[in-house]
């Protein structure tokens, strides 16, 4: 029951971004293909996902959720191919396939990534909320996705990546460079790691949940509760990714593998080792249970999204 209605969330979502994106045939068809190549690549859809499952335990239909569901996955696309690209992860393979950058080139692939988060926001002013709930998802989608969230979390994984590469040399005459912030791996402290992971990954799931949230016109009580399960969500997830980097292999998660510890990389298991942070998961585990539980509500799928989220291998 619950499964059935994950694919068929799933496969409504995948119908819906391929509608939203440009047409292929149509000038610049560059752009346009690179767009559709770093979406429709597959992709577990797990924002989408959790945007389906909050609205609906709290009585959303899917036509009320697709537009939320979409503008999410576009952000998360558009961040992958930037994060691929060679001035930050310098990542060949996503997805089983050739990396936007790699399969087309870097200037499409940034434009790709400019233009997949200005269709995510277009998309989000066509859901069919009232304007004020529309713009309080308007606004959540911005703050996940800016200094606050997203791109705040990419800058601190930055800041942190010891073998970044270096900068481009500076010109006759050009002001001094912006201080070095670099801090190194080893020096780093939980409390940096688990704010950089809350960010770079938390706050796009959290916004999922959220824009959920809003599409169902959840209580403040069930809006705190749902945010304590997305908090958790958001940690468990980027700590699974860390380990996966270290136990999974490129045929199975799609990417390479262990490019974390080959970049000198601030994860979970860098900081605390393999058995603290698989610990560390399930207390998370056991952290998104409970705020299910204080929902009085049907809860099977996000609690089916929470255990995809702890034991996934890809
Ligand atoms: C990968 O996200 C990047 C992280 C935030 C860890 P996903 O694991 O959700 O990637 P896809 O969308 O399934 O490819
Ligand atoms: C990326 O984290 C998070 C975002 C894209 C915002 P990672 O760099 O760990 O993701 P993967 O491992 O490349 O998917
Ligand atoms: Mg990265
Ligand atoms: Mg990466
Ligand atoms: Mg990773």
């Amino acid at each position: 029951m619950t499964e059935a209605a994950l694919a068929r969330w799933r496969a409504r979502v995948d119908a819906a971004l391929d509608a939203a994106l440009p047409d292929p045939a149509r000038a610049p068809q560059r752009l346009h293909a690179a767009m559709r190549h770093g979406v429709l690549n597959g992709g577990k859809r797990m924002r989408p996902l959790l945007v389906y499952a909050t609205g609906s335990a709290l009585d959303a239909s899917d036509a009320a959720l697709d537009a939320a569901a979409v503008a999410v996955e576009l952000i998360h696309c558009y961040s992958l191919i930037h994060d691929d690209l060679p001035a930050m992860d310098d990542d060949a393979l996503r997805r089983g396939q050739p990396t936007v950058h790699v399969a087309f080139d870097e200037a499409t692939a940034i434009l790709a990534g400019d233009a997949l988060q200005a269709l995510a926001f277009e998309q989000l002013t066509a859901a069919p909320q009232a304007a004020d709930v529309r713009i309080a998802m308007l606004a959540e989608l911005a703050r996940a996705a800016g200094v606050a969230g997203m791109c705040g979390g990419q800058a601190l994984d930055i800041d942190a990546t010891a073998s970044r590469p270096p900068p481009a040399p500076m010109p006759p005459g050009a002001p001094p460079r912006a201080e070095e912030t670099r801090l190194r791996a080893s020096c780093l402290s939980l409390e940096y790691v688990e704010r950089l992971h809350a960010l770079k990954t938390g706050a796009l799931l959290r916004c999922a949940v959220r824009l959920g949230a809003l599409a169902g016109q959840a209580t403040p009580a069930q809006a705190a509760a749902l945010d304590a399960y997305a908090e958790a969500l958001g940690l468990a997830f980027q700590i699974r990714d860390d380990l996966l980097d270290i136990e999974g292999d490129a045929a199975t998660l799609g990417k390479t593998a262990g490019k974390d510890q080959a970049q000198d990389k601030a994860t979970f298991p860098a900081l605390l080792g393999r058995t603290a942070s698989h610990a560390r998961l399930q207390a998370l585990s056991t952290q998104m249970q409970a705020a299910l539980e204080a929902l009085a509500i049907d809860t099977e799928a996000l609690a089916r999204l929470a255990r995809q989220v702890v034991e996934r291998q890809h």
